[in-house]
């Protein structure tokens, strides 16, 4: 898929990477996103910075990769997201992100981007075994509920046995989980009032973004799951 002639890109894309194989390719994602004209921030889970370069990572984005919380007084040293990716989003994150905890920067940027209402795309990755746990479907399924859209199941990335996940990281799904960033922000920018600004739509971090999971979805999980009861 291509970006709709509709697409503006509103700005600052939060790359967000777990403790997974997958998070050495988070480069792709930073590239196939500054095509698409987003200014890309890297931030990565203290176990997600085992598996990346952060050095390259900057030199790529033009951002410092956080990792963790600045201390008290400091600047920011990222502009604010107006979108965030977390992909791959490991068992725990994803867990910890459904239950409001907030221990990692990372999560505090997930848990906080909940409540501003931003674009989030999750693309859950992990093996058969821990997909297993039923915590995991219970987790995806509340935050599908509140409007994050999970990118998960066999048509989106197949589970892999126990210890193979990095034999598989060239099936890794960048591309759909950026298309579908890239579609929410089509749907949630509002139409600018005055057409002779030649911006058409625009972003406006101060509006809600409440989305329809159920209307918005093209099939995979995030419709699976939307569908199913609210375990809360
Ligand atoms: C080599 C290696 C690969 C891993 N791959 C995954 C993975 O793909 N998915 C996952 O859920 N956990 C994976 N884990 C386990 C997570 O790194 C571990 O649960 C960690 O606590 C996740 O922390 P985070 O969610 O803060 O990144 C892997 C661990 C190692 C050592």
């Amino acid at each position: 898929m291509t970006r709709s002639d509709d697409f503006v890109a509103p700005g600052v894309l939060y790359a967000i990477v777990c403790g997974s194989s997958v998070a050495r390719d988070v480069g792709t994602l930073v590239d196939l996103a500054q095509r698409d004209g987003w200014d890309v921030c890297v931030i990565a889970t203290p176990d997600g910075n085992k598996f990346i370069d952060p050095a390259a990572l900057r030199q790529q984005t033009g951002h410092p990769v956080r990792i963790s919380f600045k201390n008290p007084g400091d600047d920011d040293v990222l502009p604010p997201p107006d979108a965030i990716i977390v992909a791959p989003a490991t068992v725990n994150t994803v867990n910890k992100w459904a239950a409001g905890i907030a221990d990692t920067l990372a999560l505090g940027l997930l848990v906080e981007g909940l409540g501003l209402h931003l674009p989030i795309v999750a693309v859950p990755y992990t093996n058969s075994a821990m997909a297993a746990h039923p915590a995991l479907r219970e987790s995806m399924v509340r935050l599908a509920s509140w409007g994050v859209d999970v990118l998960f199941g066999p048509q989106v990335v197949p589970l892999h046995p126990p210890g193979t996940g990095d034999l598989h990281r060239d099936r890794f799904p960048w591309r759909l989980a950026l298309d579908r960033l890239n579609r929410l922000c089509v749907q949630d920018a509002p139409v600018d009032p005055d057409p002779s600004s030649g911006r058409g739509r625009t972003s406006d971090p101060g509006r809600p973004r409440g989305r329809d999971l159920t209307s918005e979805v093209d099939g995979s999980v995030g419709r699976d799951l939307a569908a199913e009861p609210d375990p809360a």
